[in-house]
């Protein structure tokens, strides 16, 4: 069932293990009733870009390249533009670029020949990741950079942060009326160590659940997002933990159907009705 407050927008970047399908399901479910809506591990923003538009907005990730994507497109757009409209698809270009993002650990913001380098790479990389080789299949033109106007109107006005996930907290102390959105990479992603630059251990994990606690004294509300794991179950086994089955397709096309685990501190509205969809 549709849901008012789900909108299918577009985003930045396709981002790996995102939520751009997922978030017709996961936006429904979030406290709609929130003043400051806070990101803690944006990645491709798909929650932010396709639900209603908060009256304070803060979107932060560790990883730099990703950040000054984001800041050029609001600051630096013509210049990034520029960069961008004349790179054509090629393995060659593609490997180059590759290689300097994955080698260079820190970059000055903003810095739009960076950031024309990064969208190059993840537009074009099998799976959206830096990770991979180039795709065949994947489109690069330039009526993509157009759109790129619909996610910057939407960035506008917003606080985007570059910081690890504990010094965001520190920054931004929850607050009654809050909306936080935790989506931190699967506990999968800290065993095998190629899905993002910015991976957590268990440890990480256990302060991330300190800092729901925290937000949870403070009145505000969380929703974490989590990969089918006892270990998650037994850290948040105090809140509620909805089960989200996803369908996707698995090798030799076989659909195959897995659970994304949902945590909150509050009982979510409506998600019945749309689970199934
Ligand atoms: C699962 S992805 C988020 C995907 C996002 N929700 C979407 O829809 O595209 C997790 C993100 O956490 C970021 N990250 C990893 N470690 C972090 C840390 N210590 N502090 C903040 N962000 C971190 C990664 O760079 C990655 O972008």
């Amino acid at each position: 069932m549709a849901d008012f407050r789900w909108k299918d927008c577009p985003v930045v970047i396709p981002y790996y293990g995102g939520k751009f399908e997922l978030s017709r399901k996961l936006v429904p479910m979030l406290w709609d009733n929130h003043n400051r809506y806070i990101e803690m591990f944006f990645g491709g923003g798909s929650m932010f870009f396709r639900k209603r538009k908060s009256k304070f907005n803060v979107l932060n990730d560790l990883h730099n390249d990703l950040i000054n994507l984001y800041i050029t497109i609001i600051d630096n757009y013509d210049e990034f533009y520029k960069e961008s409209e004349n790179l054509l698809k090629s393995r060659t270009l593609f490997d180059n670029f590759k290689n300097e993002i994955k080698t260079i650990e820190y970059i000055d913001i903003p810095d739009p020949l960076r950031a024309a380098k990064y969208y190059y790479v993840i537009k074009n990389a099998f799976n959206h990741t830096v990770f991979n080789a180039i795709s065949k299949e994947q489109e690069w033109h330039k009526e993509m950079l157009e759109d790129l106007k619909i996610s910057r109107k939407i960035l506008e006005n917003t606080m985007i942060e570059n910081l690890d996930f504990r010094t965001l907290l520190e920054k931004y102390p929850p607050k009654e009326d809050d909306m936080w959105y935790l989506d931190p990479p699967y506990i999968v992603a800290g065993e095998r160590g190629d899905y993002y630059f910015h991976s957590l251990n268990m440890d990480d994990h256990k302060a991330l659940r300190d800092i729901c606690n925290e937000i949870h004294a403070n009145k505000g509300k969380f929703m974490v997002s989590y990969d089918n794991r006892e270990e998650v179950r037994e850290l948040y086994r105090d809140y509620k933990i909805t089960e989200i089955p996803i369908i996707y397709a698995g090798q030799l096309h076989k659909r195959d159907m897995k659970i994304e685990l949902v945590i909150t501190n509050y009982e979510p509205q409506r998600m019945q009705e749309s689970l199934f969809d």
